[in-house]
């Protein structure tokens, strides 16, 4: 017969001294530890007291939020200034932050930097390596620089070290590198599997909020969407900090995908070199530095990163085409079905003749991916740009969601984008005419507002008459591209 939950917690009434093994009746001998005389009743856990007589019976924990120090919360600088505009400031003690990207994107870099820099102002920190050797880290330091003597780093996957190095030290901040690569030797199961990457995520953060020292712990995250990546782990902290961007280029871009203490959402952007991440508070030249403004099929598009606009180019290109079988275009950067389904909206809600066996490219060029269908009328401009030959304006930015009917659809930020694009110097912009500013547009920027993709290729075939001079754009450093023809 089934015993109800209730019934069990009443019978359980004798409790071993030796082991707490609970019994259900009294017996001389601890069936569980063997020891002699060693039960007793269990403590009665007698109803809570409620109303009136609650108060007296506990002790009171509440207090007056407005005695609690306001200063206690204030976040540690990190000496990263863009990693201060992702945080909203800096690392809150006690909190855990998890940083993930792919092997290799920079995430060693970007914390021992943080690291350097908080250790240089006089602090110690403690850098809990699991998965390189400290002469493998020290080779790394050697690389970006100084290596101030409160930097404390240690060895091996053990979480007790851990745990032992930040209670003896108490640090200002502790990196763990990475989760996948710690273990907790109390558990049978290997280090990188989920038991163990969850038990000691859990047992790092009840540290970091036990001790208030913040950490911050690396986690990989492979292409096949490992289970014991760093996704199965995000809710056990307060922060969570993805890094990404293309191997082969200098671009890093850093957000907030939850953040317990600040905006979500907000966007860091670095640049890799030699000697280590360097900020870029605006990537502008860097991410429009190499471009050969009046080819064709160059569109450059103003996009939102969180909530920071960014200029990205649009890149189109016909190939010579594979013996008149139709393909889908190849794209990079872009989203491939996207793309795909923007072809067959030029084809078919434009004058623009797209041969039926094109075998069209489109890329967005500088390593950064672009998700938001507010880069369509871009990428649509690009192609017809490609396809006719004709080259957009050097000067125009274009942004709007296309519809299949080949309307074009209101986007959000779209004072921000054109404040972004004006500030770059450029002087024309065709948006949805949805999405029209209602008040002033930036100076010395003619904002036009379009409905449909025909009508924005008309408008941009008017203006075509001035071809831009290749990489050339007002107020920026002329790169050395620009000087061959
Ligand atoms: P790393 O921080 O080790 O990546 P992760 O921890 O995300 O796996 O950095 C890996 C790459 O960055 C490596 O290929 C070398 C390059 N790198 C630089 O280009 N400049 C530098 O100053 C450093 C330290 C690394
Ligand atoms: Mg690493």
């Amino acid at each position: 017969m089934a015993t109800t939950h209730a019934g069990r917690a009443r019978a359980e009434s004798y409790l071993c001294s030796s082991c707490g093994t609970a019994s259900l009746r009294w017996v001389g001998r601890c069936p569980a530890c063997g020891e002699w005389n060693t039960l007793g009743a269990a403590p009665a856990r007698g109803p809570r007291p409620v109303g009136r007589d609650a108060g007296a019976a506990l002790d009171v924990a509440a207090v007056p939020l407005a005695d609690v120090p306001t200063d206690a919360a204030r976040p540690l600088a990190t000496g990263v200034g863009e990693l201060a505009r992702v945080l909203g400031g800096g690392l809150v003690a006690g909190s855990a932050t998890l940083l993930f990207g792919p092997p290799g994107i920079g995430k060693s870099t970007l914390l021992f930097q943080v690291l350097a820099s908080v250790a240089a102002g006089g602090l110690g920190v403690v850098l809990a390596s699991a998965e390189e050797s400290l002469v493998q880290v020290r080779a790394r330091a050697a690389r970006l620089g100084l290596v101030p003597r409160t930097l404390l780093a240690l060895e091996g996957p053990d979480v007790e070290r851990v745990e032992a190095a930040v209670l003896g030290h108490r640090p200002a901040v502790v990196v763990v590198d990475s989760l996948q690569s710690v273990s907790d030797p109390e558990l049978p199961q290997p280090a990188g599997g989920l038991a163990q990457v969850r038990a000691c995520v859990e047992r790092l953060t009840r540290l970091a909020k036990s001790s208030g020292v913040p950490l911050v712990l690396v986690g990989h995250v492979t292409k096949d969407g490992d289970p014991a990546g760093p996704r199965a782990v995000e809710h056990l902290v307060d922060t969570v900090l993805s890094f990404d961007g293309d191997r082969h280029h200098s671009l890093r871009v850093l957000t907030a995908v939850k953040h317990r203490f600040g905006p979500g959402g907000e966007v860091g952007i670095f640049e890799m070199r030699d000697d280590g991440l360097r900020a870029l508070p605006d990537p502008g030249p860097l991410m429009l530095g190499d471009r050969m403004a009046g080819v064709p099929g160059s569109v450059v598009v103003p996009v939102l990163q969180g909530r920071r606009p960014l200029l990205v180019e649009v890149q189109a290109l016909l190939g010579p085409g594979r013996g008149g079988a139709a393909m889908r275009p190849q794209a990079l950067g872009v989203d491939a079905a996207r793309a795909n389904l923007l072809v067959a909206v030029l084809a078919c809600r434009s004058e623009v003749p797209v041969p039926a066996a094109a075998e069209l490219f489109v890329a967005v060029v500088g390593g950064i991916a672009v998700s938001e269908p507010a880069a369509d009328l871009g990428v649509a401009l690009a192609l017809a740009s490609v396809v006719t030959g004709r080259p957009v304006p050097a000067d125009l930015v274009a942004f709007g969601e296309l519809g299949l009917a080949g309307e074009v659809r209101t986007v959000a930020g779209a004072d921000r984008r054109l404040a972004e694009a004006a500030r770059a110097g450029f002087t024309r912009a065709l948006v949805p005419a949805s999405s029209m500013p209602v008040g002033e547009v930036p100076a010395g920027m003619d904002v036009q507002g379009v409905r449909t993709l025909a009508e924005a290729l008309d408008l941009v075939d008017s203006t075509a008459g001035t071809r831009g001079v290749p990489g050339t754009m007002p107020g920026w450093p002329t790169p050395a591209a620009a000087a061959s023809p």
